[in-house]
């Protein structure tokens, strides 16, 4: 029997296209930004998505579908409430997007649920995130457990961390998918998050590069937009790339890129793989004092890519071009596979938004795996 789910704040359906590609349904998804909602439709033409604010819902509207039982929800709130400098409990305003995680939760009763959010959500407020959301849901019935999971070792070319919680009712548990990469000692250096070696054993794969990721597509040359849709520079030429492309055509969709002006594209030139903003003459940048690692990063051919926030507004820099990332180049590191499309109607900007908020549909197939398990188990 397939286990159909619904998908709250759902974006453009990162987390859901990995989950379907699990053997998952996703039967309804909400989401209130109307590009994002209409992304969603147009690549899961399958699921009812209703374009509106997830407070003006209710469980029984949602679970309508179902006939009964809902087996599963998932979602990924937004998560501004969440600061250092932000110590209000799950009952503060700013994080009542996450309130109304957990009373859909509660109203639809399924077998299980799976949220994301930032991975600093584990410690914020010396832990009453996690404490409230477990007392909340074990109250309610269901075994919770949590984990940091990080893309990069389940075949993404990112290291993108993100935290992941999961409840399973009736005395079961899940168990959260083990790594399949693992990042060489050589670039552990280059992350925070590893220690040295740590990951490298033998069973597993090595991760995903941004060359493995990026090498078959078409150059766009610096100060020009690039079409869409446009061939493929060649055969695939990584099982990365393979898989990219598989249910796909000939031709590739969304290969356009926000065209920088003369001065930025200067800039971007200063730039090495893997460098950022501190490479680029003072003179050269005039620009806002808000200087994170990410600003001005170009993407190191060789490694993953950091995490993909908004790479417009990140001036995140092509590998291999004075130039930024296309929107495939980005939905590319995020693994979505080339037949999930953006409308050209839709606004670059947007798009770019709905890819940089995604969880890594490669991720969501393995936590799909994981989920359809626990949620068999427990049936
Ligand atoms: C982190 S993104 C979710 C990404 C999604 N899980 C994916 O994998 O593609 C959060 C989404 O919540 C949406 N959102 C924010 N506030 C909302 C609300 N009140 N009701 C419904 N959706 C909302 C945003 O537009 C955004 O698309």
């Amino acid at each position: 029997m397939s286990i159909g789910f619904i998908d709250l704040f759902a974006g453009c359906g990162g987390l859901s296209t990995g989950l379907k590609m699990a053997g998952l349904e996703p039967v309804v998804a909400v989401e209130s930004n109307a590009w994002a909602a209409e992304t969603f439709a147009r690549n899961h033409t399958e699921t009812t998505v209703i374009c509106s604010d997830v407070r003006e819902t209710s469980g029984s509207v949602l679970a309508s579908g179902f006939g009964g039982n809902v087996p599963l929800v998932v979602g990924g709130p937004p998560c501004q409430g969440f600061s250092a400098a932000n110590r209000q409990s799950l009952g503060g305003e700013q994080n009542n997007l996450v309130r109304e995680f957990v009373r859909l939760v509660l109203e639809v009763r399924p077998t299980a649920f799976l949220m994301e959010q930032v991975p600093m959500i584990i410690n914020w407020g010396g832990g009453v995130f996690v404490e409230e959301i477990r007392s909340t849901f074990s109250e309610a019935g269901y075994d919770v457990s949590f984990d940091v999971l990080n893309a990069c070792q389940f075949g993404v070319p990112q290291t993108r961390r993100r935290a992941f919680f999961t409840g399973i009712s009736q005395g079961e548990s899940m168990e959260f998918p083990r790594p399949t990469h693992y990042l060489p000692s050589e670039l552990t250096k280059f992350q925070t998050v590893f220690a040295p070696g740590t990951c490298e054993c033998s069973f597993l794969e090595k991760c995903v590069t941004v060359r493995d990721a990026l090498s078959d597509l078409p150059d766009i040359q610096p100060r020009s937009r690039g079409v869409s849709p446009v061939s493929y520079e060649c055969d695939p030429k990584s099982r990365f790339q393979a898989l990219m492309r598989q249910g796909n055509g000939e031709s590739v969709h969304n290969h356009v890129a926000t065209v920088s002006s003369e001065k930025v594209t200067e800039r971007y030139g200063h730039v090495p793989p893997g460098g950022n903003w501190r490479s680029i003459p003072k003179e050269l940048l005039q620009h806002s004092k808000v200087r994170h690692s990410s600003l001005y990063y170009r993407l190191h051919p060789d490694r993953p890519s950091k995490t993909i926030t908004n790479f417009r507004k990140s001036m995140f820099i092509a590998p291999f071009s004075d130039r930024q990332l296309s929107v495939r180049e980005a939905a590319r590191m995020q693994s979505y596979p080339d037949w999930f499309t953006w409308s050209e109607e839709v606004p670059i900007s947007a798009q770019q938004q709905m890819v940089a908020n995604s969880v890594p549909p490669m991720l969501g197939f393995h936590l799909g795996l994981a989920l359809k398990k626990a949620v068999g188990d427990s049936r």
